[in-house]
C-alpha cells in the first residue's frame, strides 16, 4: 500500500465557531491506482490533499506513507519523504517567472541532489508531453496549458510514487483539460505511478478507478 489514511478529523475555528472538516475519514490507495475526490467548493478537498502530502497536519488520526507513520518523522525525514516521493499539482501553477521551463522542472531534483541525472530524464518528460521546443521558453511566454504541463513535468522529476494533484484542470478550458486527463492516465499507466486527484467536475472525476465523493467530512466511494 502506498498510503494509507486512518480516521483522519479535522476542524478550523472561525473565530468562537469551530469548523470540522473531515470527520474520521478513511482512505486506503494501493500502487498504479487513480483515486478522483469529488466535492463541490468548501467541502475539504485541498485540506484532505494537504493533509495527505504532508503539508498540514490532522488533528487526530494517523497518515502512513510507505509504510512509514508520519507522526514518527521529524522535520527533514519528513521532507525528504515529500521530496522523493510525493510529487505535487497545484490549480495555480506556481512556476518561478526568472526560471525557463526546463529549470522549473528541474528545481525538485536540484533540491535533492539529483540534478546531473535529473537532466536527460527531463528531456523525456518534455517529449513525453510535446514540449520539447518550449523547454526553454519562460512561464510567461507558454500558454496555459502548456505551463500546467510543466508543472505536472516538474511534480514527475523526482519519479514520486504518489502523485497529488489539487484541482488541476480547474483553470483550463475544455480541451486542456482532456489533454490533462489524458497525459496524467498515460503517466499512472507508463510509470506505475499512483495518482490522488479533486474535482469539482463530474466528468473528470471519472478518470479514476476509484471514485470518492467528499461529503459532510467523510469519503463516500461511488
Ligand atoms: N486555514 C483555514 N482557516 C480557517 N478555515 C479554513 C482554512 N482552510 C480551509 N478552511 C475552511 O475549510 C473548508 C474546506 O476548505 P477547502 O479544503 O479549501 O475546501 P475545497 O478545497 O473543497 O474547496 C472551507 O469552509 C474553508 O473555508
Ligand atoms: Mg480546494
Amino acid at each position: 500500500m502506498i498510503l494509507d489514511a486512518k480516521n483522519i478529523s479535522k476542524s478550523f475555528r472561525n473565530g468562537s465557531r469551530e469548523l470540522p472538516v473531515l470527520k474520521n475519514l478513511d482512505l486506503e490507495i494501493d500502487k498504479g491506482e487513480i483515486v478522483t475526490i469529488m466535492g463541490p467548493s468548501g467541502s475539504g478537498k485541498s485540506t484532505l490533499l494537504n493533509i495527505l502530502g504532508t503539508l498540514d497536519t490532522a488533528d487526530s488520526g494517523t497518515i502512513i506513507v510507505r509504510g512509514q507513520n508520519v507522526d514518527s518523522l521529524d522535520d527533514e525525514s519528513l521532507s525528504k519523504l515529500r521530496n522523493n516521493h510525493i510529487g505535487f499539482v497545484f490549480q495555480f501553477h506556481h512556476l518561478l517567472p526568472e526560471f525557463t521551463a526546463i529549470e522549473n522542472v528541474l528545481i525538485p531534483a536540484r533540491i535533492l541532489g539529483n540534478l546531473s541525472s535529473a537532466e536527460k530524464h527531463a528531456h523525456e518528460l518534455f517529449e513525453y508531453v510535446e514540449l520539447t521546443d518550449r523547454m526553454n521558453h519562460y512561464p510567461s511566454q507558454l500558454s496555459g496549458g502548456e505551463r500546467l504541463r510543466v508543472a505536472v513535468l516538474r511534480a514527475l522529476i523526482n519519479r514520486p510514487s504518489l502523485i497529488l494533484a489539487d484541482e488541476p484542470t480547474g483553470n483550463l478550458d475544455k480541451r486542456n483539460a482532456e489533454k490533462l486527463l489524458v497525459l496524467f492516465n498515460n503517466i499512472c499507466h507508463d510509470f506505475q505511478q499512483t495518482m490522488v486527484l479533486t474535482t469539482h467536475d463530474e466528468h473528470v472525476a471519472t478518470l479514476g478507478n476509484m471514485q470518492f465523493v467528499l461529503e459532510s467530512g467523510k469519503l463516500i466511494l461511488q
